[in-house]
């Protein structure tokens, strides 16, 4: 048996699946889902995808990583050598979120700075696209590597590096022990100013205002469990490769409500923090709420330092505040997604995991020098919608179908994680996974590509679309393949037989 690293304690697992799960999702992509798809009402869908795929389904991955001790790929080798293509896959989606993840991890810190003296000045949206991005002007265009995003990003780079470098127990668990809390205090800190804000009921008037009108609607439902997936980070296998660290008896049920709750928990205070600040800007302008509402990018980057710039006192500090928030929020989870590919080559080929972490992140860093480009923002973009819609969000999909239906393993890990667990899972857990997530999940999936192919995302050439998106999304898939046709060195045991329970 090989001897493989483990988490000091429980709680160091619990936080840094926390970590992993708490990124600019909760941040800047749950806010504006909510609002948009129903305000107040949105909750009921919300809640039930949690529950009904959410916490089942990071029970799952639990499990697997608990039980089969490997990245993604060996879990799922061991589980049936025929399957390993799929935690390949996931591994590939992984690598490719990665290279633009750090991208904006940099962004946000360039941002932390620039909130002293407030570089935006009165035109925000110009000064990102323009002064900072150096945005080309064609979706396509490489243009030359941008300096002010470089250099940040080399320093993102390299905190991830010295993490990973350390360890599992000593880097991973150490650095979320110490950025986890960081982030809650200093996001509260916010809040709490948010709310004080004038304008501030204005805004969770908007936020939680029910349209109930909304409930009836597919849609709603399915943008509530886009954002559960998306959120606790499943599918992506992050949450098999933590579990795999875990020592022979843990609570696994519980870990996973745990996290499923503080992932939500830390979601709906994003929500009340930044509609807060949407409240108080819209106040300021003069305009209903509906006109300030903004997500992603253009919430983080545009609209944000225009509502520091309106802050009666320390504007710098706030800005300062908030960007770090952004920081802390999104390096756990850059941390959490690298290590898929850390442990996945490091077993694959036997490696030590130093040669693991210069390698497999040493290539996604090469690579995302392509988004620190003057066209990196057009990349991200389109890599980032189809890699979601085409690689999260399926590999899921397929993951629940084939462990279900094709491996019938539910009974069995349910035996395992019962086995270890004080709450016990029962029928309703085999139901949630077996029927409930892969109807909602292909529903989703139909939807989407009848879409995507009726309109090209976002308006982009479709040359550009298949090379950036469609190919991205696809090439992920031809990876998880040729991966898996690689020989495991033969110091792995790749049957389950070798996996000491
Ligand atoms: N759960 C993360 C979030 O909400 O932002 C999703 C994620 C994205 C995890 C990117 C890891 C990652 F590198």
């Amino acid at each position: 048996m090989e001897n493989r690293p483990q988490w000091g304690t429980r709680s160091g697992f619990i936080l840094a699946a926390i970590g992993s799960a708490v990124g600019l999702g909760n941040i800047w992509r749950f806010p504006a889902v909510a609002y948009e798809n129903g305000g107040g009402a949105f909750f009921i869908p919300y809640l039930f995808a949690l529950l009904t795929a959410g916490i089942p389904l990071l029970i799952l991955e639990f499990t697997i990583g608990h039980k089969y001790r490997g990245s993604s790929p060996l879990s799922f080798a061991r589980m049936n050598k025929k399957w390993e293509w799929l935690g390949w896959w996931q591994v590939a989606v992984s690598f490719v979120i990665s290279t633009y993840y750090a991208a904006i991890i940099a962004w946000s810190g360039s941002y932390a700075f620039f909130s002293f003296g407030e570089k935006w000045g009165k035109d925000s949206e110009g000064f990102l696209f323009g002064s900072y991005l150096k945005l080309a002007d064609k979706a396509g265009d490489v243009g030359g590597i941008v300096p002010g995003v470089f250099w940040p990003m080399v320093l993102v780079w390299g905190i991830t590096f010295f993490v990973l470098l350390k360890g599992i127990k000593k880097g991973i668990e150490v650095a979320n022990k110490i950025m986890i809390p960081t982030l809650v205090v200093l996001f509260m800190v916010i809040v709490v100013r948010a709310l004080t804000l004038d304008g501030a009921a204005q805004g969770l008037d908007a936020f939680f205002k029910p349209n109930w009108d909304t409930i009836a609607d597919p849609k709603v439902w399915v943008a509530a469990y886009g954002q559960i997936f998306f959120s606790l980070s499943i599918g992506f296998a992050i949450m098999i490769t933590y579990s795999s660290y875990l020592p022979k008896k843990t609570d696994l049920t519980n870990s996973a409500f745990i996290t499923g709750f503080a992932n939500s928990g830390f979601e709906l205070l994003a929500g009340i923090g930044v509609f807060a600040a949407l409240g108080f800007m819209a106040q300021q302008a003069g305009v209903p709420v509906s006109e300030v509402v903004a997500g992603g990018v253009g919430l983080a980057f545009v609209v944000f330092p225009q509502i520091i710039s309106e802050f009666p006192a320390f504007n710098g500090l706030f800005g300062f505040l908030f960007f770090t928030c952004l920081v802390l929020a999104g390096l756990t989870s850059l941390i959490s997604i690298v290590e898929t590919f850390v442990a996945g080559v490091q077993e694959k080929f036997k490696v030590s995991r130093t040669k693991a972490v210069l390698v497999g992140g040493g290539l996604s860093s090469l690579f995302s020098i392509l988004i620190a480009t003057k066209g990196g923002l057009y990349f991200l973009d389109s890599a980032d919608y189809f890699i979601n819609q085409f690689g999260v969000a399926l590999a899921g999909l397929v993951e629940v179908v084939a462990v279900a239906w094709v491996m019938k393993e539910l009974k069995n890990l349910q035996k395992h994680t019962n086995e270890i667990s004080d709450v016990m899972v029962g029928t309703w857990w085999r139901i949630c996974l077996g029927v409930i997530t892969p109807i909602v999940l292909g529903y989703m999936m139909v939807q989407n590509i009848i879409t995507n192919i009726k309109e090209n995302y976002g308006g982009y050439p479709t040359g550009f679309l298949l090379y950036t998106g469609w190919g991205v999304a696809i090439g992920a898939i031809v990876l998880g393949f040729v991966f898996a046709a690689i020989k495991w060195d033969k110091d792995i045991s790749v049957s389950s037989k070798g996996v000491s329970q």
